[in-house]
């Protein structure tokens, strides 16, 4: 089906949506600087759990770690959604793989593509990057006020959206696919999968969610990575997620790490853990 553009989007999203919380209010810019800055200062201003804000292309969207992301129009999802969950904000980054896990169900239920997921919170198909995940917390004296969730995904760009030096890293679903996916399908898929897992995690904690996230990062068990944390690297096996959602390494002394955030590099590549 060809792409609505953008206000068609709005539209057809907003009749296909069903959740109950996420997307009520849908708030739709067709340019933004970035939506999770908008949410941001939503919050702020006390917007309700659930505001949600997509942008049809973003002039200073923002990756992790500093990083910029591709925002190019028409042809991908730009979403923040606006949670206040009460808990600590120890925990909080645990929403990071709930995100993760409901953008790779949403993959899997609106395109016949495989997603991977890589720890902590991007999602891959084919060992590329079709999805970034950046949640921002907002904390006062009293603790977590709320948390942004702002995913990224890649859907119907085309290679050439992508400057060079990402396009060995980088893909959409359309390049990995080779059809085009129509966005308002799969944000409405993606954010029904998000209310039903948040709210599961809320009632239940991680652990409910643990298999399923072990099942989608099943590549990375075994594989040797590097994983730049504050302190720097850690280098080692990847062992598993214990039941919190930290990164279980065994270093290369034997020691074993618990990883609750870091950037990771897949040395050498998947499957080929075993190898070294
Ligand atoms: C990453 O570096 O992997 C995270 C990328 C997150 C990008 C999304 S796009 C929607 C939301 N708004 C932003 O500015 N960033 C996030």
């Amino acid at each position: 089906m060809a792409d609505p553009d953008e206000h068609g989007f709005a539209a057809a999203l907003s009749a296909k949506l069903a959740t109950h919380t996420l997307g009520n209010p849908l708030h739709f810019f067709s340019t933004i600087d970035s939506t999770n800055t908008y949410a941001a200062r939503l919050a702020r201003e006390g917007a309700l759990e659930g505001t949600t804000v997509i942008a049809d292309s973003q002039s200073g969207g923002k990756g992790r770690l500093g990083r910029s992301w591709v925002s190019p129009p028409g042809v991908n999802l730009y979403l923040s959604v606006l949670l206040r969950p009460p808990v600590s904000t120890a925990v909080a980054p645990q929403l990071n793989l709930v995100a993760a896990i409901a953008v790779a169900d949403a993959i899997r239920e609106t395109t016949p593509l495989s997603p991977t997921i890589k720890w902590p919170n991007d999602v891959l198909v084919a060992e590329k990057k079709v999805c970034g995940i950046l949640a921002e917390m907002q904390t006062d004296t009293t603790g977590l006020r709320a948390v942004i969730v702002g995913i990224g995904v890649n859907i119907n760009a085309p290679l050439s959206a992508f400057p060079a030096e990402l396009r060995d890293k980088a893909s959409s679903l359309l390049i990995a696919g080779g059809r085009t996916i129509d966005r308002s399908l799969l944000t409405a898929s993606l954010l029904t999968h998000l209310e039903k897992f948040y709210l599961l995690w809320l009632q239940e904690g991680f652990l409910t969610l643990h298999s399923r996230w072990e099942q989608y990062a099943a590549q990375m068990l075994g594989t040797h990575i590097s994983v730049a944390v504050s302190e720097g690297t850690v280098v080692g096996t990847v062992l598993g997620l214990d039941k919190d959602g930290g990164l279980l390494v065994q270093g290369e002394n034997r020691e074993q790490h618990r990883l609750l955030v870091g950037d990771v590099t897949v040395l050498g590549g998947y499957n080929r853990g075993e190898a070294r």
